[in-house]
């Protein structure tokens, strides 16, 4: 067996964030509301978060030291249009700023348009179940012209639209986390599913007619969907409700965006609790590094090979060694799947730093660990050991 695993010159290799998760007061947003309201299910709030707004010069900074050549983060929409159509320029500006500035220090930008969070009013006037979503969404669109025009060559509308319909479905409370189909995730909101798709579809249409050249897709929370002797027909209907169908929406598309972190097994009753000797995540997530491969060959067979980006994949451990070796399988898993015939564009860790968990700070994803008083930066060794691999296109085996 070779002593190294090669991917291709032009496979690119980088991390991943999302703004509510790291910037830090988004006041104008449906999260924040969440997070702030009286008796909200929340235990802990962004707050000033990483303070990434202000400081985002730095954490792009350290992932070009560590040797990274792509960074994938979101642009807020609340932030852009804090009341209906009324956008911010300076936002705009910012943004746009950032943009330029990842170029400039070798990071080859990848946006996403829309990560969870929606503006407060946007929420209130339906979200994505009302008339005008579609409509709203183009409008945003088009109000970004200068942020994408400033070289944006990878566009992801939605972050994980799977997981907003299943969101939405526990916030008008017709299902909760727990007792979901086959005791996993709830089934998703259908009109937002379809709301969602459309948004999308019609957001691709209009860049490509926009910014001729762009790359838009999508991208999809990806289960790794396993079954036991009798599980297999729960196991197929949870993962044509939960992801095929969102992978099939891509067909058009100029890539799918696979975002997987661990596996779901069923069997004749349902999902399987991991074997008790398994190692369990910070998340309570079953360790399972391959994951990912399996999932980029389910996303390619069921998008009709759509080019593939790993647009999220990593591990909550407060272990450093850990991330690496979890890495280290992780892009492995991916090599096979390319060899296999997968058409694999690039790799995205998430996360860049230790975020905001989406109600909770105690799972640490990143790269870089933040001291949340003093917003400190301390980068981890894992970050200068995938920055080498992206330098070299090289994984030791
Ligand atoms: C989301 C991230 C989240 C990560 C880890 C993905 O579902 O896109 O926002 O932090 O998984 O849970």
């Amino acid at each position: 067996m070779a002593d190294q695993l090669s991917f291709p010159e032009t496979f690119f290799i980088g991390a991943a964030t999302a703004a509510h998760q790291i910037e830090g007061n988004n006041t104008t947003s449906d999260w924040w509301a969440f997070e702030n309201r009286e008796g909200t299910p929340i235990q802990e709030r962004s707050g000033d978060a990483l303070d990434s707004l202000h400081r985002w010069r730095e954490d792009m900074d350290l992932l070009a030291e560590f040797g990274l050549n792509a960074y994938r983060f979101s642009i807020e929409w609340a932030r852009i249009e804090p009341a209906p159509g009324k956008f911010s320029r300076a936002m705009i500006n910012h943004y746009r700023e950032m943009v330029t500035y990842a170029q400039q220090i070798g990071l080859t930008p990848i946006i996403t348009l829309h990560h969870f969070t929606n503006p407060l009013w946007f929420r209130l006037d339906g979200a994505w179940t009302s008339a005008s979503a579609t409509q709203r969404f183009a409008s945003y669109i088009r109000a970004i012209a200068p942020i994408l025009d400033a070289g944006v060559k990878h566009v992801v509308t939605f972050n994980e639209p799977n997981i907003a319909a299943v969101m939405q479905t526990v916030l008008l409370g017709q299902g909760d986390l727990e007792t979901g189909l086959g005791g996993g995730l709830p089934r998703g909101h259908e009109p937002t599913a379809l709301g969602l798709a459309r948004a999308h579809h019609e957001a691709r249409d209009l860049l490509h007619r926009n910014h001729p050249g762009i790359q838009v897709g999508w991208s999809i929370a990806n289960q790794c969907v396993q079954h036991v002797d009798g599980g297999q027909d729960l196991a197929e209907e949870y993962r044509h409700h939960h992801e095929d169908w969102y992978l099939q929406q891509a067909k058009e598309d100029d890539f799918v965006g696979v975002q997987s972190y661990t596996r779901t097994i069923f069997g004749p009753e349902g999902i399987i609790a991991p074997d008790p000797a398994v190692p369990l995540t910070q998340m309570g997530w079953e360790f399972y590094p391959q994951a990912v491969g399996e999932a980029v060959r389910n996303a390619s067979r069921v998008s009709g090979g759509v080019p593939i980006v790993v647009t999220e994949n990593g591990v909550a451990t407060a272990d450093d060694d850990e991330r690496i070796r979890y890495t280290a399988s992780a892009l492995a898993s991916i090599h096979t799947a390319m060899a296999e015939g997968s058409d694999v564009r690039g790799y995205l860790h998430w996360s860049a730093l230790d975020n905001y968990e989406w109600g909770r700070w105690e799972p640490t994803f990143g790269l870089i660990a933040v001291d949340r008083e003093t917003f400190t930066r301390h980068p981890k060794p894992s970050g200068a050991w995938l920055g080498s691999i992206a330098r070299t296109k090289r994984l030791p085996q």
